[in-house]
């Protein structure tokens, strides 16, 4: 073999390496003024808040949102990664966003959409700090905005919540903004008195303590279910999930739509709680939830005996001659 035919095959590698790694903007120039917080202040952040703001957001879902499972990556790059999300190429996400381009079957790994560019994790940029806040010099702005890949400028954002509200708002399986505003209990907190401001994890002991108060026996006996199952009012149904990789693995939890259907900490909640919402079956063809619950834990007077499970209730069992038994 010549040198000259090595050299050919390496161009054409190159060639295909260059053409198969999309190389989009990445927002080096100040293309925007920063919005000033509300007392005025711009401020750039320091070397030590750099470090410790890096430090929290290494731990936190933004810093890893690189997923091979999902079909090729850049459908969802948008909001899981928008430097890689090319506005002008957006066929892969009008196709994401019709059902029937999956044709999923349940189980099955989900096919690769045609028009998605598979994006390879070392040139995967995550949602970095330069998404949220303007780049001055060799450090950033602390005051946040949000960098608008479509029009290749920032945006300002009046509010930390519409900040998270860029993304988690108004698509399918993110909509806990929405959650968030019709909340009974909440609704008047932000989203980074919970989570922090670079996703620290939040539970919700941070704030109660689920053994005094009202509720406290309840608490006790229910280890295993989500807090978030018996006090969401968004209507969410509820499920014990039992699969492995998941965060909630052996939890009862309320689920929704993302993706596909998964476990879903509602943040939509209330104080009071519906006993028979997971004690008893919920129409015709919905099992109990707390299956392994015998009816008379609650029934000690035998109510149950009389009621059959598969059915409703006939309010008039005899009114009506029947040929079956
Ligand atoms: C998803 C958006 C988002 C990303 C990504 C992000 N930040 Fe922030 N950052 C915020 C918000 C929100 C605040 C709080 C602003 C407020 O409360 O007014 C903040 C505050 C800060 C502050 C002020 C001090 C503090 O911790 O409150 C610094 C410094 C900072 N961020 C640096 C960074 C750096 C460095 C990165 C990348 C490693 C980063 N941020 C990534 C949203 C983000
Ligand atoms: C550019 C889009 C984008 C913005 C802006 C954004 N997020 Fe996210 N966030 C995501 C994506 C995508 C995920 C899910 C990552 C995954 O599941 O792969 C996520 C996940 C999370 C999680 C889940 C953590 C976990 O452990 O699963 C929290 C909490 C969160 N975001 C809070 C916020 C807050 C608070 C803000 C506003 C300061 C915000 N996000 C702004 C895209 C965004
Ligand atoms: C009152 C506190 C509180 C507020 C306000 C709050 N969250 Fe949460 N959030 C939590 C807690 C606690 C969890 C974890 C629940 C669990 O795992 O049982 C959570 C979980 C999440 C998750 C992970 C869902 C998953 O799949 O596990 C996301 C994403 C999220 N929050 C985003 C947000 C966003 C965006 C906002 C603002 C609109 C927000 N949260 C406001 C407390 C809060
Ligand atoms: C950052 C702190 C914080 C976190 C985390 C938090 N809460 Fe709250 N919660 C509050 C505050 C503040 C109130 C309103 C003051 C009050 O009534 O105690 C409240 C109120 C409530 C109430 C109404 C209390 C009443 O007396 O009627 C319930 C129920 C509740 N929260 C459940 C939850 C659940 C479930 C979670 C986890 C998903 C959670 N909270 C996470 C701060 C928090
Ligand atoms: C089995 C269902 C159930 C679960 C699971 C559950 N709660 Fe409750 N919780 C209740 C009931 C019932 C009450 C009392 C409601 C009332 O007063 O109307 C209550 C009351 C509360 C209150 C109000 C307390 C007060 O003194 O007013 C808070 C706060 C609360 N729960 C938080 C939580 C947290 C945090 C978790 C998760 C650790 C949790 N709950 C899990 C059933 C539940
Ligand atoms: C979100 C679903 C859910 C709701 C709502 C719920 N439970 Fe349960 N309950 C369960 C599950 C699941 C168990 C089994 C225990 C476990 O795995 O944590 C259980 C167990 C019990 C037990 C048996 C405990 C034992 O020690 O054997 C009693 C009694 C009970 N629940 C009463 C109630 C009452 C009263 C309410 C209303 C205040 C209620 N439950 C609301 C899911 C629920
Ligand atoms: C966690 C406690 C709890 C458990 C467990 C429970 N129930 Fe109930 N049940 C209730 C409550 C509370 C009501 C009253 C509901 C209402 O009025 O809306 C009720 C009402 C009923 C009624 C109507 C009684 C009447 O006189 O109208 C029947 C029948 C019944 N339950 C059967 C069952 C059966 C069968 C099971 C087992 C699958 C069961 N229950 C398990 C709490 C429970």
């Amino acid at each position: 073999m010549s040198k000259t035919y090595w050299f050919a095959v390496l161009l054409v590698f190159l060639g295909l390496l260059a053409v198969s790694l999309p190389v989009f903007a990445v927002p080096s120039v100040v293309q925007s003024t920063p919005v000033a917080s509300p007392d005025g202040e711009l401020e750039i952040a320091t070397e030590a808040q750099l470090q410790a703001a890096h430090a929290e957001w290494t731990q936190s879902a933004h810093a890893s949102t690189y997923d091979s499972g999902m079909g090729a990556n850049t459908t969802c790059a948008r909001c899981k990664s928008p430097l890689n999300w090319d506005p002008t190429q957006n066929l892969a996400q009008e196709e994401a966003l019709n059902c029937n381009a999956c044709k999923r079957v349940p189980g099955a790994p989900r096919p690769e959409l045609e028009s998605g560019v598979q994006v390879a994790e070392m040139d995967w940029h995550n949602i970095t700090c330069e998404i949220c806040h303007i780049p001055v010099e060799d450090s950033y702005y602390t005051n946040v905005s949000f960098w608008d890949q479509d029009r290749g400028r920032y945006q300002e954002v009046d509010s930390v919540m519409e900040l998270c509200g860029k993304c988690h708002e108004g698509r399918h399986g993110f909509e806990v903004v929405e959650e968030q505003e019709t909340s009974n209990v909440h609704a008047e907190m932000e989203c980074t008195e919970c989570h922090g401001a670079h996703g620290h994890p939040a539970t919700c002991e941070d704030c109660h303590d689920p053994m005094t108060g009202n509720g406290a026996s309840e608490h006790i006996r229910h280890e295993n279910v989500n807090c978030t199952a018996c006090h969401d009012a968004g209507n969410l149904s509820i499920w014990y999930d039992d699969e492995f990789l998941s965060p909630h693995y052996g939890e009862y939890i309320p689920r929704r739509f993302a993706h596909t259907l998964t476990s879903w900490p509602s943040h939509d909640l209330q104080t009071g709680v519906d006993c028979v919402r997971c004690h008893h079956p919920q129409g015709r063809y919905l099992a109990v939830v707390a299956s392994k619950i015998s009816c008379e834990v609650c029934h000690e007077d035998g109510a149950a005996i009389f009621w059959c499970e598969n059915f409703p209730r006939d309010l008039e069992p005899n009114e009506l001659q029947s040929g079956l038994p």
